[in-house]
């Protein structure tokens, strides 16, 4: 399969994609890597690891629907079949969710549904959970609510703060996205309403 990884930031988990997508036995590469922001990291792990990249910053589109309409035309034209937002911070439009339902992932730091949207980790400190984690899962218009594929809990300790929690997580991330796009791109995924079955 041909991804197309979405991205605005640090880029570790579009790394730990790369990553998997090096080895042989790997049925899926990165065939291109878009950010919505100039100037970030993500942009430089595309560039060392020899992906083509650019940069659709979403300020130059008078709507969300054109920025869209610019995404899809770019994954289109790099013959991408599969999308995985990793990092990715844009809500997407549902005209472009629904042209790639069942064909585009996100990972999300925590255990789905609990925490959707945004301060994941400050919030289950809050909550005072013992297990917090991250969850990858198909996009489908309702936010952080699609069918999950693989989730990895971890243990959230006493002494604790916002970022030794991220931390932990985010170790976890980097195992489960390249177990998720395996799955999905190995046709092992089957989703009936809202629940994936995996074979
Ligand atoms: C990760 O925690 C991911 O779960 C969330 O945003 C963060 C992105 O980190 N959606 P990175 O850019 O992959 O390093």
């Amino acid at each position: 399969a041909r991804v197309g990884v979405l991205v605005s930031g640090r880029g570790s988990n579009l790394q730990a994609l790369l990553d998997a997508c090096a080895a042989a036995d790997f049925p899926a590469e990165v065939a291109l890597v878009i950010s919505n922001v100039p100037g970030v990291k993500a942009l430089d792990r595309a560039d060392a690891a020899g992906v083509p990249h650019r940069v659709i910053p979403h300020r130059d589109y008078p709507s969300r629907e054109a920025f869209d309409a610019e995404l899809d035309r770019a994954l289109r034209a790099a013959g991408v079949d599969i999308v995985c937002l990793a990092g990715f911070m844009r809500l997407l439009s549902s005209g472009f969710v629904t042209a790639w339902q069942g064909r585009m992932l996100n990972i999300h730091p925590s255990l789905l549904p609990s925490f959707p949207g945004l301060d994941t980790h400050r919030r289950a400190l809050e909550a005072g959970v013992r297990l917090h984690g991250c969850t990858v899962h198909l996009v489908t218009p309702d936010l952080d609510a699609g069918p999950i594929l693989i989730q990895a809990a971890v243990p959230v300790e006493d002494d604790d703060d916002e970022d030794r929690l991220a931390a932990r997580v985010l170790e976890q991330e980097h195992h489960a996205y390249p177990r998720a796009l395996r799955l999905l791109a190995e046709g092992r995924v089957r989703v009936e309403g809202k629940r994936a079955f995996l074979s």
